[in-house]
């Protein structure tokens, strides 16, 4: 699984850029989009609390600057025993560019802990296709 390994390995090394100096919490993200790109991000802290910005927003900003939009995986990475699943947030800015198979790794050190679809992250949710009429 040379990809997962790689998609791991950037988000560790995103992890490892975030800029923290309030929480002191590093979490990376980084996205496979279904083209087979890569993106990465990281959390963005700001000394107006509520303006700091977290790792998959920063990836997914990316992905998009990147002409980017379907994202096939999303693997996010942080310190600590807990599993780091996005915040309520994170999963709608997910959820926005998700299909039925897109899959949620959450990882630790050691590697990924596990896995979700969006669907288990966020049931039965609003996104564009609510839009239409
Ligand atoms: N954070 C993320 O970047 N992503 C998550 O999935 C959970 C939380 C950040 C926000 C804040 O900078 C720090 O982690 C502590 O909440």
């Amino acid at each position: 699984m040379k990809q997962s390994t790689e998609l791991l390995e950037m988000a560790t090394e995103a992890m490892n850029k975030a800029y923290v100096p309030y929480s002191r919490f590093q979490v990376g993200a980084a996205i496979l989009t279904a083209n087979g790109q890569v993106y990465s991000g990281c959390n963005v802290e700001n000394a107006a609390f509520p303006e700091g910005t977290c790792a998959e927003a920063g990836a997914i900003a990316s992905m998009v600057l990147g002409g980017e939009t379907q994202i096939k995986d999303i693997y996010v990475i942080g310190n600590g025993d807990a599993l780091v699943t996005p915040c309520g947030g994170c999963r709608q800015k997910i959820r926005e560019f998700a299909s039925a198979d897109t899959q949620i790794h959450i990882c630790g050190a050691e590697g990924v802990r596990k896995s979700f679809t969006m669907n288990e992250l966020l049931p039965y949710s609003f996104g564009p296709e609510n839009l239409e009429q």
